[in-house]
């Protein structure tokens, strides 16, 4: 396995499917450079803490970085090449002057109110990795529900000739979401923490039961989270396409802080 950390010494593969990623590697990662493996010959894994994605009060500092383990696991996993750039070879004109890339509506709702700058920093830095790797193909998790739609948007509206996979939310066994943030809760709020999913399972069901009464539902839940020590950013059932809520194809979405943990996580109805 290549490890490349400078821009001049990327070439492109041939067929090559890019997995792009924060580091700090856990099962959800592995399954999208699994299934990268089965469709592509070659298979680029981009460890990148971008930035430009985190607010001036987030956790870009204490972000778990953990490059030597990331790379054992891709490396056992049969990756052809790790590609780990610099801060400043990534943005070389410091990041308030780099140009970028922002998909609007879609990266304006849900965790586009609270986190104002986090998807212009997703989609500028996956455009970057995909002009830099030249994907064929590009993985992304189905947790980050609303990044990957924002992707598929970016990947449309600029004609992108990239196929944009997303791939189902791995779950510890109690019914956590895996992320890498997961790693700051205390032990008494990780067994909180599954809560989040119970919760939203809860309203899928009711949901399929036929409960139609959508902001009812948006609140209870939300009280419940709040009964339970969570502090609800929202919970939000939407059409699976994020526009309109007012036909069958639902998803319900959430996300939340736990102490001073945000967790995301969601699932299609
Ligand atoms: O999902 C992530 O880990 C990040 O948002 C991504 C897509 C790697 C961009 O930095």
């Amino acid at each position: 396995m290549q490890i490349i950390t400078s821009i001049p010494k990327l070439r492109k593969l041939g067929n090559t499917a890019l997995v792009p990623t924060m580091g700090n590697l856990h099962a959800g990662h592995l399954s999208l450079v699994a299934k990268a493996k089965s469709v592509a010959e070659k298979v680029v894994v981009s460890i990148f803490v971008n930035p430009l994605q985190f607010g001036p009060t987030e956790d870009f500092a204490t972000y778990p970085r953990t490059f030597e383990q990331d790379c054992e696991q891709l490396e056992q996993l049969g990756v052809d090449l790790v590609f780990a750039p610099k801060i400043t070879d990534i943005y070389p004109n410091g990041m308030e002057a780099s140009t970028y890339v922002q998909v609007p509506n879609l990266g304006e709702i849900l965790c586009g109110v609270s986190r104002p700058v986090f998807f212009k920093g997703i989609t500028t830095i996956v455009n970057i990795l995909f002009n830099l790797v030249q994907p064929d193909i590009a993985l992304f998790g189905e947790k980050d529900y609303q990044q990957l739609l924002l992707i598929k948007r970016m990947v449309a509206d600029l004609f992108m000739p990239i196929k944009i996979v997303g791939m189902p939310i791995v779950r510890e066994v109690d019914g956590l979401a895996m992320s890498s943030r997961n790693n700051y809760l205390t032990s008494d709020q990780r067994k909180t923490a599954p809560i989040l999913f119970k919760t939203i399972a809860d309203v899928r069901q009711k949901l399929k039961a036929g409960e139609r009464d959508f902001t009812k539902l948006e609140q209870q839940a939300t009280l419940n989270l709040i009964a339970t020590g969570f502090q609800p950013d929202y919970f939000k059932i939407y059409s699976a396409d994020l526009t309109i809520r007012t036909h069958d194809n639902l998803v319900i979405l959430a996300a939340v802080n736990l102490g001073t943990t945000r967790l995301i996580d969601n699932c299609q109805v």
